[in-house]
């Protein structure tokens, strides 16, 4: 009703409602299936706020219900709820202290990428994780632990399908990536009309006009002949959000492996502060979650940072020359 699930508590005789379900496929059907898995669980939560914010705005489950400063109820894809967080006997509770009781929730997502996306959106929101690539661990704000998992196979979808990867918002403490959109050309050309970043591509500044038209087209994320990938990123200093730079990916979506060729920016008033790598590492990382393989930079004469951040992203120079530039590959 209204997007929401509907609920209520009515009585159900166990025995005439077996008596109506349990033909003998189903019974036959269970001989033997272990562990169990189960449709949904109730977690006991300080406050319902909280576990919105790290349950559905986070971790990224839908709202199906909420019973205001009682109890919320989430689910993925339109089940009634795959899990409900509530304060019924835990309101103001704090972390848990080790005890007997619940060990671990284990989530069975359906591909490893929706486990990548959980863990790019939980690592933005500022929660410490772990990720092996197929299950992501980390606590809940009460010391729950909780392990989504990729719970079919992982699909490699063909290239330029559904599968390549997307531009997701990154970050850590130091740097946030932001998914490119026309609207931070007002921000961008102030960033990009520093003369000196043009000493090596030989590059003019562009206007406001320009840089929009630029950020329309990149941001639309694909080529026009449907075999390149754009993913551009905007980074901003975490600290004071102030846009920065950017870095960039273009996809070779016919190419298999995956290849992306990369490249950077940063403002000279933020330069040799570690700012390019740590944004170029965030990127390549996750573009290797999501199936790319093989990277490569084409760095101008001379450009030493630039030769830095490639050395220090694990690249080395090779003979390749592109548009009078060195290719460096990884
Ligand atoms: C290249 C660029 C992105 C580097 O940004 P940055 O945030 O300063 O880079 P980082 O701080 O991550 O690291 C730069 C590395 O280069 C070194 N470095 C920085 N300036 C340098 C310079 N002028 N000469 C030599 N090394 C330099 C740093 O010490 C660091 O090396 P380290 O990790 O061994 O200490 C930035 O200089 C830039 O935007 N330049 C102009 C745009 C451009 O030409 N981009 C290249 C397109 S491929």
């Amino acid at each position: 009703m209204h997007g929401q699930v509907e609920m209520g508590s009515m009585y159900v005789d166990p025995n005439a409602f077996l008596d109506e379900h349990l033909v003998r496929d189903t019974a036959d059907a269970l001989e033997g299936l272990a562990p169990a898995t189960v449709g949904h669980i109730h977690l006991s939560v300080g406050d319902v706020d909280t576990a919105r914010k790290f349950y559905v705005d986070a971790l990224g489950f839908d709202q199906t219900f909420a019973m205001p400063g009682s109890a919320l109820f989430v689910s993925a894809g339109g089940y009634h709820h795959h899990m409900a967080m509530n304060v019924w006997n835990s309101r103001g509770a704090g972390l848990r202290a080790p005890a007997l009781g619940l060990g671990l929730v284990r989530i069975a997502l359906p591909t490893a990428d929706a486990v990548g996306e959980a863990g790019e959106r939980l690592t933005f929101a500022g929660v410490a994780l772990a990720h092996d690539g197929q299950t992501l661990a980390f606590d809940d704000p009460w010391a729950n632990r909780i392990e989504p998992f990729c719970g079919g196979r992982t699909p490699m979808s063909p290239a330029g399908g559904a599968g390549s990867p997307r531009c997701t918002p990154l970050g850590d403490a130091v740097v946030s990536l932001e998914p490119l959109s026309p609207n931070h050309a007002d921000e961008m050309v102030r960033v990009l009309a520093e003369p000196s970043l043009y000493v090596f591509t030989g590059d003019t500044a562009p206007s406001l006009e320009a840089l929009r038209q630029r950020y329309v087209r990149q941001s639309r994320g694909v080529s026009p002949a449907g075999d390149e990938a754009w993913l551009n990123w905007i980074i901003r200093d975490t600290a004071t959000r102030s846009a920065v730079g950017y870095v960039q990916a273009t996809l070779m979506l016919r190419e298999e492996p995956w290849a992306a060729s990369v490249a950077w920016l940063v403002h000279p008033a933020y330069q040799g502060r570690g700012i390019a790598t740590r944004a170029a590492r965030l990127m390549i990382d996750h573009l290797t979650r999501h199936g790319v393989r093989e990277f490569s930079a084409n760095i101008a004469d001379g450009h030493l940072a630039s030769d830095r951040v490639a050395g220090r992203l694990g690249m080395t120079r090779t003979e390749e020359r592109v548009d009078e530039e060195t290719v460096w590959r990884a």
